[in-house]
């Protein structure tokens, strides 16, 4: 076993037929990483800001993005969202992230237009904010393990994004999961994954996650994809890569854009 076992009422396969109770853990502060993030995402904006008013290059900011970006890339998905947006366009219309700071991600999506979000959190919440309650109450956002099969009907999203999940599962659940992503979207499904060498906090992590990021290359994965039938939409991912330019932006995880089965 790779994880943590999970409490069985945990569990996705059951989500259907319990009304879905998740704990959540009383902890004395938030998130140290959550609020070091929105000090690196206020710096960021504000790095960003001087830079875009002075006209000056972006390299910095692509610096100061990678430093911290390392330890989450959920946090990269909440700066990717308009890039996505431009990417995908209507298929923005229903999601699921699926992946730690889910409330996160899903409030984002949330304030956009004519955006549905749902959030799967593989992991004990950290975020304990009314507002993560309140999504978990409403079953919007589900405390689950990936590791079982999703109870969600085929092409139930029009697009999945993952970000951090994977790269705590070994092949063997990778295998199962990631065609299980697939097979609920309709559109796509978007990956962020860390770089190889990017530095977490590993005590943390194993506190959290059962065991440390497995992070891999970025030809590991497209072998992956590759074996386990699994397309990249080229279109996509495009569209991403010409959005980003335009923004200057520049991912700090590992970004792939995965087809849904026809
Ligand atoms: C995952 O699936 C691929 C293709 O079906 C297979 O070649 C590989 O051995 C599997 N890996 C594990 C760890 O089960
Ligand atoms: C590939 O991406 C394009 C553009 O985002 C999208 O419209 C299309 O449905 C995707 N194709 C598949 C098979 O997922």
């Amino acid at each position: 076993m790779s994880r943590r076992p999970v409490n069985p009422s945990r569990r996705l396969a059951d989500a259907g037929s319990i009304p879905f109770v998740a704990s959540i853990q009383s902890k004395s502060n938030n998130s140290p990483l959550l609020s070091i993030g929105l000090v690196i995402v206020g710096a960021i904006l504000l790095i960003g800001y001087c830079y875009s008013s002075s006209g000056g290059a972006s390299s910095d900011i692509k610096d100061v993005t990678k430093l911290e970006g390392g330890a989450s890339c959920s946090l990269e998905v909440l700066q990717a969202l308009p890039v996505l947006k431009k990417a995908y366009g209507d298929n923005m219309h229903k999601v699921l992230h699926v992946g730690p700071d889910s409330c996160s991600v899903v409030s984002s999506l949330l304030e956009e237009e004519d955006t549905e979000a749902w959030g799967i959190e593989p992991y004990e919440l950290d975020d304990v904010s009314g507002k993560c309650k309140n999504l978990v109450r409403k079953g919007i956002v589900r405390v689950a393990d990936i590791k079982f099969p999703l109870p969600y009907r085929a092409k139930s999203f029009s697009l999945v994004i993952v970000s951090d999940a994977l790269d705590y599962l070994s092949p063997r659940y990778l295998n199962k999961t990631l065609p299980e992503l697939v097979r609920v979207s309709a559109d796509g499904v978007v990956i962020f994954a860390g770089y190889p060498g990017q530095q977490r906090t590993r005590g943390e992590e194993v506190a959290k996650f059962g065991r440390p990021a497995k992070l891999r290359s970025s030809s590991w994965w497209i072998r992956f994809f590759f074996q386990t039938r699994l397309d990249e939409n080229e279109t996509s991912g495009k569209k991403f890569e010409q959005a980003s330019a335009k923004r200057s932006y520049k991912p700090a995880c590992q970004v792939f854009h995965l087809k849904s089965y026809p």
